[in-house]
This record gives structure tokens, C-alpha cells and sequence, in this order.
């Protein structure tokens, strides 16, 4: 029995420091140690012995068992070290690597060009507002001093709603412009006004420079005391911040239904300054020095007199023109079609 001990703690300790990994060491622990394994059989040998020679062999059995647990915990632990000490190579990363961006969008360059026209007229006290896209014919035409069949409602060539006629405010409508803004503010009856509506418009129009959804900006200004230069300087305030320093406008004397007097905006053109030449022959894009924005002009009484305020006591302008053309005429926006804008193709909305 003592040799047979002798030889487990030999051929157990041995065995645990030759394990190269845990799932070794556990194998033999299992094996020399286990609860079936043979350091548990000789200790029932041990008990079976005869009662004078038990308890010398069990000291020794426990003595043996207490090396043999010795041995394996010394391996386990120095195996433990081995694997601590290998994990600066197996497991290092570089810090200083730059990590993958996630691919981020941009907002449509429409939406940016709102926000940079709301962001200018905010600047100078202009509230942004919205109104209906679907309108009825008296805000968009018969409010705006064009009565029913007036010839010039021909220029909107509008959408109609397949939509009963209402008695009052007549026939459904796809709003044609923005001018609708104008008489849904003055509706409101708050005075003074400083509105900026930006909305989608709609007219049955698709070539080039036309697509029948596109968006207008509309400014209206209602105080007292208003006159065509306040006009012109806030057109010029939105001429530099817009286009930049050098820009001006130019007042065009021209005629609409609901203001009096009426003018198209032109802007100077950024390629000749505004001089119309470039090297002795007329500039290429602008042939004469300005390039024409949109329409503006003093509301006409009888709008005013229309939406409920006294025009003997008030007074103001309105302005408004399309976002995506004015967007296309800055500096550097080679856009030759402006279907494009509203084709979805990421190929071309990643350009911008
Ligand atoms: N609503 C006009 C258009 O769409 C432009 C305009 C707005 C003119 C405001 C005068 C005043 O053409």
C-alpha cells in the first residue's frame, strides 16, 4: 500500500506539471483526484486495512494526497501566469488606428437652401410660417385683387382638386404660390406683420428650368409707413447674404394684380459684375449685367381691403420667387437641369 502511494504521488505530480493547458490539467486532476480516480481508491484501500495498520497509513495517505493537491494548484497557477502574460500578444489592438466612420447623409440640397433663406430673414426680425398646399381659389387668385376668369390667373397654370366648388371660397386648388401666404396673414389681422412663408408650389409645368412641385419664398412686411426703399433694402440684405458681399438688386418696374406699384427683382450677375461684358464681348450667362430673381412690389389695397385691413392705416411690400432657381443661381451650383433635383439618383444628390 505505501508503494503503491509512494507511486501515485510521483506519477500524479508528474503528470500535473507536464499539463501544457487547463484542459490537460483538468484531465488529470479528474484522473488522480477525481471522485472514481485513484487517489480516492487507495484511500478506500486504506480504510480497508486492519485497524492496527490504519492509522499510520492513513497519516501517510493524507500526506501524500496534501502533495499531490499542492502539485496541481502550483500548475494551475502557473498556467494562469503564462496565459495572463501571453495576452500583450494575443489579444493587443492599436489604439491609434482611425476607426471606420459610419456613412452619413446630408440634408437634400433643397432643404438646405430653405434653412439658409430662413436663417436670413429670421436674421432681420421675419417670422417663418406655413400654409396649406391645398387652397382654396379665393386666398390663392380672388383675394389677391384677380377676380374669377381675370385673364391673368392664366399665368398660374394651376392644379385643380377633383373637389366640390364652395360656395364662398370657390374651387380646391394646388397652391400655385406662396401670394396665398399673404392673404392668410393679413387674415389673422395681427399688426404689424414681418412674415416669411416658404411652401411647396405646384403648377403644370416640366421642362428644364420647370418641375411641376417646387417650393417659392414669400416675404411680407405690413406697418406703418412702409415705402420701396425699406423693399429694396431688405432685398439687398438677402442679395449679399445669400449670394455674397458684391451682389445687388435692381427694381424692374412690371406688373402683378396684388401689388401696386409692381417690380421684378433682378440680381447683379456675379461673372461681369454687373457690367454685362467680359473681355470686350457680352457676358456669357447674363448677356446685360443682371440675372432676374423674382417678383416684388407694395401689396395693393385692395388685397388689404380684401383680408379685413384699412390700407389708410397700413401699408407694406411683398416679395416672392422660387427657392430652387434662386438655390441654382449661386456661385459654384452647376445645375443644368433642375429635374434633377427631384430624381432621387444618389449619383447625383452626393455631389452636393
Ligand atoms: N406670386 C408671384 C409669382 O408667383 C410673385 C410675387 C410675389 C409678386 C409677391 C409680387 C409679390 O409669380
Amino acid at each position: 500500500m505505501k508503494d503503491k502511494l509512494e507511486q501515485l504521488k510521483i506519477e500524479a505530480t508528474a503528470a500535473f506539471a507536464a499539463a501544457k493547458d487547463a484542459a490537460e490539467l483538468e484531465a488529470a486532476e479528474i484522473k488522480y483526484l477525481g471522485r472514481k480516480g485513484m487517489m480516492a481508491a487507495l484511500m478506500q484501500g486504506v480504510a480497508g486495512l486492519p485497524p492496527n495498520e490504519r492509522p499510520m497509513m492513513g497519516k501517510f495517505a493524507n500526506e501524500v494526497k496534501a502533495v499531490i493537491d499542492r502539485a496541481l494548484a502550483d500548475r494551475r497557477a502557473a498556467l494562469e501566469a503564462e496565459k495572463r502574460g501571453a495576452i500583450a500578444t494575443t489579444e493587443w489592438m492599436d489604439l491609434t488606428v482611425p476607426g471606420t466612420r459610419p456613412p452619413q447623409g446630408h440634408v437634400h440640397i433643397v432643404t438646405d437652401a430653405i434653412a439658409a433663406v430662413t436663417g436670413i430673414f429670421e436674421k432681420i426680425g421675419f417670422t417663418r410660417v406655413r400654409y396649406p398646399e391645398v387652397e382654396w381659389d379665393w386666398y390663392a387668385f380672388e383675394a389677391l385683387n384677380m377676380p374669377k376668369d381675370h385673364p391673368a390667373r392664366d399665368e398660374w397654370e394651376t392644379f385643380f382638386m377633383d373637389a366640390p366648388e364652395d360656395a364662398k371660397w370657390g374651387k380646391m386648388v394646388l397652391t400655385p404660390h406662396t401670394s396665398s401666404g399673404q392673404v392668410r396673414e393679413l387674415k389673422k389681422g395681427k399688426l404689424p406683420i414681418r412674415m416669411i412663408n416658404i411652401s411647396k408650389t405646384y403648377r403644370r409645368q416640366s421642362d428644364v428650368t420647370h418641375v411641376p412641385m417646387f417650393h417659392q419664398f414669400e416675404g411680407l412686411m405690413i406697418d406703418k409707413d412702409v415705402s420701396v426703399t425699406h423693399l429694396k433694402g431688405v432685398l439687398d440684405h438677402f442679395a449679399k447674404e445669400f449670394f455674397g458681399a458684391g451682389r445687388r438688386t435692381r427694381l424692374r418696374p412690371f406688373h402683378f394684380r396684388f401689388t401696386e406699384p409692381s417690380f421684378e427683382i433682378d440680381i447683379s450677375c456675379d461673372l461681369c459684375g454687373g457690367t454685362g461684358m467680359q473681355g470686350g464681348n457680352k457676358c456669357r450667362v447674363c448677356k446685360e449685367g443682371w440675372l432676374e430673381l423674382g417678383g416684388a412690389g407694395m401689396v395693393h389695397p385692395n388685397v388689404l381691403t380684401a383680408c379685413g385691413v384699412d390700407p389708410e392705416k397700413w401699408s407694406g411690400f411683398a416679395f416672392g420667387w422660387g427657392v430652387e432657381r434662386t438655390m441654382m443661381m449661386r456661385e459654384g451650383v452647376k445645375i443644368d437641369d433642375i429635374r434633377h433635383l427631384y430624381k432621387n439618383d444618389f449619383r447625383f444628390l452626393t455631389q452636393f
